[in-house]
């Protein structure tokens, strides 16, 4: 048997349901394309049906106010994947008569499509005989090929495209892409592959000389970089306060907790707040939290502090409203540890 055919017989039985692999239309697989880089599969799933039930098609997503665009995406992370989104579904109702390109090519020329996405919407919503290398396909065919090149290089990328592209079936290559997804997702593991139950065993040079934990090599990774926070739950007559982001930069235009640079003692944290013209009535240490993104890392610690009048620099809510309103998950975390009493 053929690598291919190994590979897509064990994809026919073991696939996982998918609401987007279900009725793949190019809008849908696009959507979840996006959603779906650096986030799981089953953390995706609710957070597309209510994408696609709220803005079905590009028109309504390139139609969409910010703010709907930032609450339907509010706790998925990398939030400049939602605004290349819309900005995508503006050009293609402007420039492709509201129609998504259908080749690869093309796709690449949109916002937030890079060779991984345009790969996965030509190959599963159009057919198109292309690879959609991401993070799971480096590692099946660095393994595959026992290849210790750093899959982090463009040239390694491209190699293990053409490497994808040369097994490829002429009939199936959405369905090719997608068990190769699936087989880094559930058998060719990071930390411990299951290769006793791997389909491709036989075409395996790393597990038959048994380097494949040495793979795949990443040499220039990022450090993360720490930064520590105050934040302060600010509360007044059962209200929360909670203020706009600015429209640039990091989880730009979202709503956030006051908060200041660096970890302040109880009595700076206190001066912070009257330098800012508040009167705390009371406050106590909250919870601590670490929220990693892509590169940087914030190191929060907490106050919880009644005040006695609702400034009106900032927005004053019930717990009921927070659902409004799109809190990233570095401060709807440190909330729900407050209420969750730790
Ligand atoms: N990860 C990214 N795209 C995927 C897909 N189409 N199926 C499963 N996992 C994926």
């Amino acid at each position: 048997m053929i690598f291919s055919d190994a590979l897509l017989q064990w994809f026919d039985a073991n696939r996982r349901e998918m609401p987007w692999r279900e009725e793949p239309s190019p809008y849908r697989v696009w959507v979840s394309e996006i959603m779906l880089q650096q986030t799981r599969v089953s953390a995706v799933i609710p957070y597309f049906m209510r994408f696609i039930e709220q803005l079905p098609d590009v028109y309504a997503l390139a139609a969409a106010k910010e703010d709907t665009l930032l609450l339907l995406w509010q706790g998925l992370g990398y939030y400049s994947r939602a605004s290349n989104l819309q900005k995508a579904a503006a050009i293609i109702v402007e420039e492709h008569r509201g129609v998504i390109p259908s080749d690869y090519e093309t796709l690449l020329t949109l916002p937030g499509i890079g060779p991984y996405t345009a790969g996965a919407v030509a190959s599963i919503a159009f057919g198109e005989k292309v690879a959609a290398v991401d993070g799971n396909v480096l590692r099946v065919f660095t393994r595959v090929l026992e290849w210790y090149e750093d899959i982090q290089k463009t040239q390694t990328k491209r190699r293990i495209k053409e490497e994808a592209e040369a097994r490829m079936p002429e009939d199936r290559p959405g369905d090719f892409n997608q068990s190769l997804m699936e087989l880094g997702a559930m058998i060719c593991l990071p930390q411990n592959p299951l290769c006793g139950k791997c389909p491709v065993r036989e075409f395996c040079k790393a597990r038959r000389n048994g380097t494949q934990r040495e793979l795949p090599v990443k040499t220039g990774k990022k450090p993360v970089q720490e930064e520590k926070r105050t934040v302060f739950l600010l509360t007044a007559k059962n209200t929360l306060a909670i203020r706009k982001r600015e429209a640039t930069g990091l989880l730009k235009n979202m709503w956030e907790f006051l908060h200041t640079q660096g970890h302040l003692k109880e009595e700076e944290a206190c001066l912070w707040l009257k330098n800012q013209g508040m009167q705390p009535v009371h406050m106590e240490k909250g919870p601590s939290y670490t929220h990693i993104f892509s590169h940087r890392a914030w190191n929060m610690i907490s106050y919880v502090v009644e005040v006695e009048r609702k400034e009106e620099e900032n927005v004053w809510i019930v717990a009921d409203e927070l659902r409004n309103y799109a809190i990233p998950s570095a401060f709807s975390f440190l909330l729900r540890a407050y209420w969750d009493g730790e």
